[in-house]
């Protein structure tokens, strides 16, 4: 019963795929997998400039959301909504590991991400990963996030990336607990982050 509910929430993955600003021309095109194997091995570089793994974020639950920072709409909105989320069920942000992982390495740079991941109403002690185009696939392909960079009409340099709109909830053990949605809300998103802390599950 388990494997179908987490089959079934990826076929909402296909219907969550965001533009960020651009129409949604590829929505639905890619369901990447049928099974729920979240997570997995990564190295990337922290806002700090300093080489992690998924290794460094385990001990407490985690957050993950995948974006960019050029992304004018749909990442903010997310990650506010985990800061929102967080100050319902975890004020201190001590509870839980809160990751950025950016799927625009190009731009997004340590050094951008260190005043991106302070933005107003994003979780308190967001890690903002990013690395080199390679570090960023192998983070993806762990979490089967689909991303593509998409050139914007008005100018010939300038893109947009679309990108999954998901957050996953894993355990303390990087084990994958649950997904949020755009369509997630807030008091829905915090119930659920509790019972994982309360009882694990
Ligand atoms: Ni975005």
């Amino acid at each position: 019963m388990k494997a179908i509910i987490k089959f079934a929430a990826f076929a909402i993955f296909a219907a969550s795929l965001t533009s960020c600003g651009q129409p949604t021309a590829n929505v639905g095109k890619t369901v990447t997998s049928g099974t729920a194997d979240i997570g997995g091995a990564y190295t990337l570089i922290n806002q700090n400039g300093e080489t992690v793994s998924q290794a460094d974020a385990l001990g407490k639950p985690q957050l993950i959301y995948f974006g960019f920072s050029y992304c004018p709409d749909i990442c903010p909105t997310a990650l506010q909504k985990m800061g929102a989320a967080q100050a319902r069920i975890d004020p201190d942000g001590d509870k839980l590991n809160y990751i950025f992982i950016s799927v625009d390495p190009e731009r997004d740079t340590p050094e951008s991400l260190k005043l991106y991941v302070t933005a107003n109403g994003f979780p308190k002690g967001l890690t903002g990963l990013t690395g080199t185009p390679d570090q960023v696939e192998t983070a993806k392909t762990a979490f089967k996030v689909y991303s593509q960079k998409v050139p914007t009409p008005e100018s010939a340099s300038d893109y947009t990336v679309d990108h999954s709109d998901i957050m996953y909830l894993m355990d303390k053990d990087g084990e994958f607990v649950e997904f949020f949605f755009g369509k997630s809300t807030v008091p829905e998103m915090a119930a659920r982050i509790n019972l994982h802390l309360k009882t694990g599950t």
